[in-house]
């Protein structure tokens, strides 16, 4: 499997299909495509905040989306095809499987002219091949060992940039918690209100245990 940051939360994932989660690149200043280069079978989305919900309409479009019923129903009304789950549930789409966690955070649709908002934020689990788990934006809590022991994770990808998540600090902890093969830091340094050392992430997290991987926007690893 081969897992791209595209910055902030975005990550295209290459195992038995093509996955892209929070597939913000419109607006994004750390992104390194265009959405018109996107070329994906799914489009999984953690939650309705502009950062992640991005550019899922346009790139649904010729994929199939899968995020909360609530988010699901939204892009309907752009024509969107998607398949809705909720938190402990999953759904397995072509040879990839994709479950629903908890998380911490809120989760707001952006645009002025929303009915409704994306009823609460989640992390996801996505095996195709290697299981990566997105914790989307969220606080640390308890329960990721939980997701560490119910999931297995090769991979986690973890928000480190404070204010609006963890910071480096908690998510230090998270990584240890979880107990993933590799540990990928997101969610940071986008922009000044979340300025983060991706380094000082990676010593403490591996104080605790865990092998982190840092990527820059665009870079790629194999798992
Ligand atoms: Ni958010
Ligand atoms: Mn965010």
């Amino acid at each position: 499997m081969k897992i791209k940051w595209l910055g902030h939360s975005c990550f295209i994932i290459e195992g038995n299909d093509r996955v892209i989660i929070d597939p913000y690149i419109t607006g994004n200043p750390s992104a390194t495509v265009k959405v018109e280069d996107i070329d994906v079978d799914i489009v999984a989305v953690t939650h309705a905040h502009g950062d992640h919900f991005g550019d899922t309409i346009e790139i649904a479009k010729n994929a199939r989306l899968v995020a909360m019923y609530e988010i699901v129903q939204y892009a309907a009304k752009y024509g969107i095809e998607g398949e809705g789950i909720n938190i402990g549930g999953s759904i397995k789409i072509g040879k990839t499987e994709i479950a629903m966690t908890t998380a911490f955070h809120s989760s707001g649709f952006p645009m002025a002219d929303f009915k409704f908002c994306g009823a609460t934020a989640a992390g996801l689990v996505i095996k195709s091949g290697k299981t990566v788990y997105h914790a989307g934006d969220t606080s640390l809590f308890s329960d990721m060992k939980l997701i560490g022991e119910l999931y297995e994770p090769d991979v986690a990808l973890l928000p480190i940039g404070g204010r609006f998540t963890m910071d480096a600090r908690q998510a230090a902890m998270a990584a240890e918690w979880i107990k993933a093969k590799i540990t990928i830091p997101m969610h940071y340094n986008t922009w000044d209100v979340i300025k983060q050392d991706a380094n000082e992430f990676k010593r403490m997290a591996e104080e605790r245990g865990a092998k982190v991987v840092i990527l820059n926007p665009g870079e790629e690893v194999e798992i």
